[in-house]
């Protein structure tokens, strides 16, 4: 946990965005997966570890601006439960770690919330989205569950994006530890990957670096050697030569800041000319969107800055043809990078993503695309000083897709069909890093983990 003042002082920042009210945050309960003794591990609301720091289950934060009270609402532990977990700080005292004096047992949010509704108090709250929060809210508020969403505080939204989108240096500080724990993931996952080896053995073993030096992985393990399937969790595959792997992982630590990183390498250890050829586009991509990285430009010029240089680059190839720019402008480049180059990362991997997509990344002056590609693109808004986002150009070559605007002949000008046809059994090439946006530019964070040609190979020695 950071210093008490920490989160007194976080607190005071989103008590300055409300007139009044009451702004309620729940907790993360525990959550079953076979019986109800035999949970998933426990992971905190990333809202709630953020205000109010405490990591354990069925706590739930309350800030009364209108009685200017704070407070956390939970239960002490029994005899039984210390017989079983060990003796736990009471909530008292967890509470004062944060900076909070009033506590009571869960029970009495009841009666709090129940006395404000009667008041017609407004009571704000983020949207839920575990089940088990969901009901609870619902009975709470006496919201029927099916429209909470409806209910939901977009000024509490709104002021949770603009603080947590801010990282502190302290939030930094964090983030890099784990981006050097993927530099750890990322160069055992290169060194093991050798023909004969079973993606499971790897990704098995990447978890396991991620758990015993971080907290646990920031989202499920993306390894494959079919890296055309974007976010694929089949770990089933035998490592073959001529096979490029793409490993999309990342870990959190007992903090929750998160990492997210991918990097694909050749199996065996050296790149054949044809995976080079595209590992450079790519590459090439990935350098030229960081380099563009800076407060002021909206990260849907440097999405489409990449876009641009994809297109550049495979045509370079023969696999595009025409105008690269007129060609990125019209989304031909979309058949070969379908996808956004990258959202915000923080507490959350996919930082404040339940909070709205489109509050998160979009604003008045930049409207999300509805068109194939860009509709894809979390976050298109100018960047700001202390933004953490990942930049993650890929090129993919999906058979179906192909298929698809081969038969509609679609932006037949810009695409060479015949030769895509011959890439059809590649798979795909992601290369992702995350970037701080610093006043001047962008800074990669953590150890730099291999990336180019040269310094791939040499790690997979
Ligand atoms: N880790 C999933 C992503 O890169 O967005
Ligand atoms: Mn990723
Ligand atoms: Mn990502």
């Amino acid at each position: 946990m950071f210093a008490t003042d920490v989160y007194v002082e976080r607190r005071k920042k989103i008590r300055e965005g409300f007139p009044g009210g009451i702004l309620l945050f729940p907790g993360n309960q525990e959550v079953p997966f076979n019986y109800p003794a035999n949970t998933y591990a426990f992971r905190q609301d990333s809202n709630f570890s953020y205000f109010f720091g405490l990591d354990h289950p069925n706590l739930a934060g309350i800030i009364d601006l209108d009685e200017n009270k704070e407070w956390i609402f939970g239960n002490d532990v029994d005899l039984d439960d210390i017989i079983w977990m060990g003796k736990q700080p009471s909530i008292k005292d967890q509470a004062a770690l944060v900076g909070v004096i009033n506590t009571a047992p869960l029970k009495d949010i009841v009666t709090l919330i129940a006395e404000a509704r009667k008041k017609g108090r407004v009571i704000h709250f983020a949207p839920p989205y575990r089940g088990e929060t969901i009901l609870w809210l619902s009975d709470l508020l006496g919201i029927p569950h099916a429209d909470l969403r409806k209910n939901v505080s977009t000024e509490l939204v709104k002021n949770i994006v603009n603080l947590r989108m801010k990282k502190e240096a302290r939030e930094i500080a964090e983030m890099e530890k784990m981006v050097d724990v993927a530099y750890l993931m990322h160069t055992t996952a290169m060194r093991m990957a050798k023909p004969g080896v079973v993606e499971q053995e790897i990704a098995g073993t990447i978890e396991g670096i991620a758990i015993s030096r971080g907290g646990a992985v920031s989202f499920p393990v993306i390894l494959s050697i079919n890296g055309q399937t974007l976010h694929n969790h089949h770990h089933g595959n035998t490592l073959t030569e001529g096979r490029m792997m793409v490993v999309d992982a990342g870990c959190e630590n007992n903090l929750h800041y998160a990492s997210d990183i991918t990097r694909t390498v050749p199996v065996g250890g050296k790149f054949n000319p044809r995976q080079r050829g595209i590992y450079e586009v790519v590459l090439n991509a990935n350098l030229k969107a960081i380099q563009a990285v800076k407060p002021g430009v909206p990260f849907r010029d440097i999405h489409l800055l990449a876009a641009t240089e994809i297109a550049r680059g495979l045509t370079a190839l023969g696999i595009m043809k025409g105008d690269p720019e007129e060609a990125a402008r019209k989304g031909a480049h979309t058949l070969f990078f379908p996808h956004g180059l990258g959202h915000p990362v923080g507490l959350d991997v996919h930082d404040l993503e339940g909070m709205g997509e489109n509050i998160v990344g979009y604003d008045e002056e930049v409207i999300r695309s509805k068109e194939f590609g860009l509709a894809f693109l979390r976050f298109g808004r100018k960047l700001q000083e202390h933004f953490v986002m990942t930049i993650e150009p890929g090129v993919y070559f999906i058979p179906e897709l192909i298929d698809i605007w081969k038969k509609e002949n679609k932006l037949a000008e810009f695409i060479n069909y015949d030769r895509v046809e011959t890439y059809k059994d590649f798979g795909g090439i992601r290369i992702e890093d995350n970037i701080l946006v610093t006043a001047v530019g962008g800074r990669v964070l953590g150890k730099p983990i291999p990336k180019t040609v040269p310094e791939i190979e040499e790690a997979m020695q």
